[in-house]
């Protein structure tokens, strides 16, 4: 269909004293005695059109006024009767689909909790409309940012044989039948399609870790699936996944890059989605381009794991779960440190080896890894970077003190054995990196189909 976007009509000024036409769904229907306004929405910008039709040239069809409706309107774009925009002078106007009122979406300001119950429709809101425009913007910025530095973009299997983090999280991919009966575990899997057990991606690292060996510097963005009954606000089953791998680099190197990243991407967004911005901080999170300035213009901080657990204990904050030396920190612990302690976004390093995965490097007091997690105001953890193990040995007994199949790992086990390289990387969680710059605080808004545990629609 010959059309133009409304995108361009609104911005482009070579369109105003011209004739065009325009396709879009009904946002909003107003009349007086002699003209009637409708605002016409197509998705490409976040300001809607309004086209205006005199009822003594148009005998609009009734069903060109309901919400939703879609409609092609040709006319002519003049400047705007109020304000410095344009609108549109209709000529004609084409039904292209009718919507009848049983359409859900009917008032302009409908709860994210309802319209997570149609996630089919829901992206015809304003804040959907918006959510996905920064999405977008950002995996632009993304592939952006490492393309410029001169990374290579790989793409790491989703199939895998071997579970990265460990935690025993992976979906199961398999072709056996249901109700398969098998003496064994082995033979179950043996009379299998991979005849070997084999399931989704946790993370794409230990193979970005094959390939940083040979470029350098590498970074994958896929999707990471997740067995996790963690039913949250920042957990998802199938989430996008950022992870860059660096040769040559040691933890200290990783943050910079981490936090270079971090402020391009904001940078990005908040050049690029001006008017999505505005209506998240006006809308989602007062102050939100103000946090945002602030992150670009200050240092992250850098806060040791032993140094955060001491400021937990002094805290006057009634924590759920107990803050001892050697426990993971939850999300409240998190936020308290990023929200109340630091204000802006913070590095804590050196965990605990006992509760970090196998491959992170083994600081030399024997107890702690040198890795470290982002955490951010709101969210907590969006990052969780380390420097990898680069010594066999070491690795040999990180990986038997956790009863780990050596045999599934020979390929990852060579690279020690090959010319071995100090060398570090992280992995960002795309939709947290979303909620983090709109202000939306629920994962399952800024993901098209979230997955969770118990809803796979
Ligand atoms: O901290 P994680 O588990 O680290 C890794 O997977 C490393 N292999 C990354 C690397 O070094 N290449 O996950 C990294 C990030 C988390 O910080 C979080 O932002 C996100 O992935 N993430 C999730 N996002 C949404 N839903 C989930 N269930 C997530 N699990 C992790
Ligand atoms: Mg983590």
């Amino acid at each position: 269909m010959k059309h133009t976007d409304i995108s361009k009509v609104l911005k482009e000024k070579e369109f105003l004293g011209k004739e065009v036409t325009v396709c879009g769904w009904v946002r909003t229907f107003r009349e007086s005695s002699s003209v009637c306004f409708l605002e016409l929405a197509d998705g490409t910008s976040f300001t809607k059109l309004q086209v205006v039709i005199d009822k003594s040239k148009i005998a609009l069809d009734a069903e060109c006024t309901r919400l939703g409706a879609s409609v092609a309107a040709t006319g002519e774009v003049v400047k705007a009767f109020k304000g410095d925009g344009v609108e549109l002078n209709a000529e004609k106007i084409v039904l292209l689909g009718k919507c009848p009122p049983e359409y859900p979406i009917q008032k302009k300001r409908t709860t994210l909790e309802f319209l997570r119950g149609i996630p089919h429709l829901r992206l015809r809101t304003n804040t959907f409309n918006a959510v996905f425009k920064v999405r977008s913007v950002a995996a632009q910025a993304v592939h952006r940012y490492f393309h410029e530095r001169g990374y290579y973009y790989v793409n790491t299997p989703i199939i895998t044989a071997s579970d990265c983090e460990g935690a025993g999280e992976m979906f199961r991919v398999t072709t056996a039948p249901w109700n398969a009966k098998a003496a064994s575990e082995e033979e179950y899997f043996k009379n299998d399609f991979f005849a070997e057990r084999a399931g989704l991606s946790v993370s794409g690292q230990l193979e970005g870790e094959v390939a940083a060996m040979a470029f350098s510097k590498i970074y994958t963005f896929g999707p990471s699936f997740r067995a996790e009954k963690s039913n949250t606000t920042r957990h998802l089953s199938e989430f996008w996944h950022i992870e860059p791998e660096v040769a040559f680099a040691e933890l200290p190197d990783i943050i910079e890059i981490a936090e270079d990243m971090i402020k391009y991407l904001i940078r990005a967004v908040l050049n690029e989605c001006p008017d999505e911005m505005t209506f998240f901080d006006n809308f989602m999170e007062k102050g939100l381009k103000d946090k945002l300035n602030h992150v670009l213009n200050s240092d992250f901080a850098v806060c040791d794991y032993t140094k955060a657990i001491e400021i937990l204990k002094e805290a006057k904050a009634d924590f759920r779960f107990p803050v001892e030396w050697g426990s993971d920190l939850q999300t409240e612990h998190e936020k308290y440190l990023t929200e109340e302690v630091f204000k802006k976004p913070v590095f804590v390093t050196n965990y605990p080896k006992k509760i970090k995965s196998f491959y992170m490097k083994q600081n030399p007091d024997g107890k702690t890894v040198a890795a470290t997690d982002l955490l951010v105001p709101g969210i907590g953890e969006i990052i969780g970077c380390s420097e990898r193990e680069a010594d066999l040995d070491k690795l040999l007994s990180a990986m038997k003190e956790r009863g780990m199949n050596l045999d599934s790992y020979e390929q990852y086990l060579d690279l020690r054995r090959f010319g071995s390289v100090p060398h570090s990387g992280f992995g960002l969680g795309f939709e947290r990196f979303v909620m983090y710059v709109t202000g939306v605080e629920n994962i399952r808004d800024v993901t098209l189909f979230p997955r969770w545990v118990g809803n796979v629609m």
